[in-house]
């Protein structure tokens, strides 16, 4: 069994600046290389892991964010490991110094520095995520494990790196219930477009399952390279494409098209997916609230759509589409 690859290390810097200082401080510790800065409000409740927040921007999943009740805000960011924590802090030091004009004080602020050690962040879960079946004929596997000798399903080797998608979501695992089912009835060789493919499971999976081709598009640069290694993982990369252009009229005439985003997203880009079908095609539609099920209903509606089929759980649905 081979090792889940290792990060190198990072210098950790952690302040409490003004509010009205962050946009200046972030732009400063960006600029020193921080791959990720964290804010943290002082006063605002943390969702701990029941958030409804999967992926992206938090407000397209839970409304407007709430209003930080207090003036302050502490950052948290990481550095390459560079010259170590004292330079880094150092260097942070006498550059607030030039902020004292506008933020009295703000040079002054306790400065947390401190090397993370070389980890696999995602060596927790990673630990504890097993092969795993869906639907009827797919087995999941994390890419550093080996499946039982003679797994009779299909095995999707997997490294989500930092991309969502692994097919414990319910968001994903109905999308590819639902995909077994359409690629099994439709046609052999359909072409499928995976609209926010993150770690490509969907299009990966709808390869193995017959598909001809498949495009994924996705915002994230870093999905886009996970999803194309994945796609090499599993042996499909010559009939895998995966592209960080956003979707536009170009798209057209796919049998099936995937779309697990979040409401917001899927009325805005309603015209579009309804637009990439092929005459037939199927729509999957995933990542919906059920509070938001009816704004998406709408949207793809005036698309030209109706709802074919549907999963849901307690909190999402998943919903296929097709030319009324
Ligand atoms: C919930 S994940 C779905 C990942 C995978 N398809 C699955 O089913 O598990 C949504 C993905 O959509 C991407 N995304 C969000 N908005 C997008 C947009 N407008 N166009 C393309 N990708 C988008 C995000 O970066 C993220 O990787």
């Amino acid at each position: 069994m081979a090792a889940p690859p290792k990060v190198p290390a990072w210098v950790e810097l952690r302040l409490t600046v003004p509010v009205a200082a962050q946009d200046a401080v972030t732009a400063f510790l960006a600029a020193r290389g921080a791959d990720g800065i964290q804010e943290e409000h002082p006063g605002l409740d943390d969702l701990g892991d029941d958030g409804p927040i999967v992926t992206g921007d938090p407000r397209l999943w839970a409304g407007d964010a709430p209003e930080n009740p207090s003036e302050e805000v502490t950052l948290s960011a990481w550095l390459p490991a560079g010259d170590g924590p004292e330079a880094e802090a150092e260097a942070l030091r006498g550059w607030l110094a030039g902020l004292e004009g506008d933020h009295p004080g703000v040079s002054a602020v306790e400065i947390a520095a401190r090397t993370v050690e070389e980890q696999d962040w995602n060596a927790p879960w990673k630990a504890l995520w097993r092969p795993t079946p869906v639907g009827r004929n797919l087995l999941i596997c994390p890419s550093w494990l080996e499946p039982e000798p003679g797994e009779p399903r299909r095995v999707l080797r997997l490294d989500p790196g930092m991309a969502f998608g692994t097919g414990t979501h319910f968001t994903t695992a109905s999308c590819l219930e639902l995909l077994e089912d359409l690629l099994e009835a439709g046609p052999r060789g359909a072409r499928v477009l995976d609209v926010g493919t993150g770690t490509g499971i969907l299009a990966v999976a709808s390869l193995l399952l017959g598909a001809g081709h498949a495009t994924g598009i996705d915002l994230d640069p870093a999905a886009v390279a996970e999803a194309r290694a994945n796609a090499a993982c599993n042996g499909v990369a010559d009939r895998f494409e995966a592209t960080g252009a956003p979707l536009d009229e170009g798209a057209r005439g796919f049998d099936l098209v995937l779309a697990n985003l979040v409401a917001e997203t899927l009325v805005d880009l309603a015209p579009l997916l309804a637009g990439a079908l092929a005459p037939g095609g199927t729509l999957l539609t995933s990542g919906v609230l059920h509070a938001r099920a009816g704004r998406v209903e709408a949207a793809l509606g005036a698309a030209g759509l109706t709802q074919a089929r549907e999963r849901r759980d307690d909190a999402w649905v998943t919903a296929a589409w097709t030319r009324a």
